[in-house]
């Protein structure tokens, strides 16, 4: 699990250190960081997955040298499938732009007693930002105790189970790509999620592992009826089919309602509604979670009714509860409440759920972090933070 996470002149961050837990709560104003914070963890896995971040190869050889110029082909790759974020100029804090110096990029987790991190330098123009340094754990003799070998030097979450879901996802269609590779070779939703019916339609008979995230009112312990019975949760009385189409590279998907006289009328996504379409790949992405899985959700409540808001968090909740990471922003009071309910009703212990506000200052950005107790209380409220029920109130009653 990454601990903390530091940012270093990335974006609207000059320098920050943000601790993290198995479920971590992102929340501010709009433009307060909250999406770069995910952005950055993309960005590390994205580079290390084309290989532009191959770290392990590079480092005896840049200690030896005591390098601190650029290394060929590897660095900070800004545009690709997680992540676009354009130049290195879109990507460096503001405030170094007019200085003439190249100042670093720097990027680092720490996962229990290792700390990785990673130095790019700053080139304008470029979307490859290469590398200059790398602060790795030393395998070398009075260095901390890790096997040998390329996995040495590279953090669980490099090749641990990843999703990463945008706050704009796929929207009610009839069909949905069906890509072997994608979906089930190496298990990716898409930041969209538009891979997430021909998963469901390929993982449909395994099983959802006894704990927190079995619905006990599903007909089942496959994915399928698992994954129905939260999206019912959310919108009752819903059940969900995915489906190849013969002969074409598309999977179908199609959403079941009980109807007056006890029989299942089938209906197309776009006859639906928006809210199921957008969230089920949260769903998917969070039942199918298994520990050491690393799971970052931008907006997850787009488009639900607010008790399927709360019912959302507590799935969340219940990955985190069994094993995997969950960071997500939100700016959803009942998503907050959903997660202090989970953690009241014993699904998550309070240790395991971290909240952050965090504020734009105009000058740079700082977070506060209210901690949760047994009963679900946080110890501070700041300025700002889900107040605004209370604010409107006042002025109504008032
Ligand atoms: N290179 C940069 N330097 C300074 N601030 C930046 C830079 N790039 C983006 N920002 C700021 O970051 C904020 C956007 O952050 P984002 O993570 O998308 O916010 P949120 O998700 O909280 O809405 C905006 O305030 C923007 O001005
Ligand atoms: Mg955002």
């Amino acid at each position: 699990m990454i601990d903390r996470l530091t940012l270093h002149n990335f974006k609207a961050f000059q320098h920050a250190e943000i601790p993290l837990g198995p479920l971590t709560l992102l929340t501010g104003l709009n433009s307060s960081g909250k999406s770069s914070v995910l952005q950055s963890l993309a960005l590390l896995r994205q580079s290390h997955e084309s290989g532009d971040l191959a770290v392990s190869a590079l480092l005896p050889e840049a200690r030896r040298a005591g390098l601190r110029t650029s290394v060929a082909n590897q660095g900070f790759l800004l545009n690709g499938e997680l992540v676009g974020l354009g130049t290195g100029e879109d990507v460096l804090h503001e405030d170094f732009t007019e200085d003439d110096e190249k100042p670093p990029i720097g990027l680092a987790v720490d996962e229990g007693p290792y700390h990785y991190g990673w130095t790019a330098e700053y080139e304008p123009e470029q979307n490859l930002l290469p590398l200059l340094d790398a602060d790795l754990p030393d395998t070398s003799e009075g260095g901390r105790e890790r096997p040998a070998g390329p996995e040495a030097v590279t953090p669980a979450f490099f090749t641990a189970p990843f999703q990463y879901l945008h706050a704009d996802r796929i929207s009610p269609a009839e069909f949905y790509p069906r890509d072997h590779q994608v979906a089930v070779g190496r298990g990716f939703l898409g930041v969209r999620g538009e891979h997430t019916v021909n998963f469901l339609r390929h993982h449909r008979d395994s099983t959802v592992p006894a704990g927190p995230l079995r619905h006990p009112k599903a007909v089942s312990d496959l994915l399928i009826d698992q994954t129905a019975a939260w999206m019912g949760d959310l919108c009752p009385g819903v059940d969900i089919r995915a489906e190849a189409i013969k002969g074409t590279d598309a999977v179908s998907l199609s959403y079941g309602f009980q109807g007056t006289l006890g029989a299942t009328r089938r209906r197309r996504p776009s006859n639906v509604g928006f809210g199921l379409t957008y969230v089920l790949p949260v769903v998917v992405a969070c039942l199918s979670a298994r520990p050491g899985a690393l799971i970052l959700l931008e907006n997850p409540e787009a488009h639900l009714h607010p008790q399927g808001q709360t019912q959302m968090a507590m799935l969340a909740a219940s990955a985190a509860a069994q094993g995997a990471q969950v960071v997500m922003e939100t700016h959803s009071d009942h998503v907050i409440n959903g997660v202090r309910l989970a953690v009241k009703q014993q699904r998550l212990a309070p240790g395991q759920a971290v909240f952050h506000y965090f504020r734009g200052d105009g000058a740079g950005v700082d977070f506060v972090s209210p901690q949760i107790d047994a009963d679900g209380m946080l110890d501070q409220w700041p300025s700002g933070f889900f107040d605004e029920l209370e604010n409107t109130l006042e002025q109504l009653i008032g």
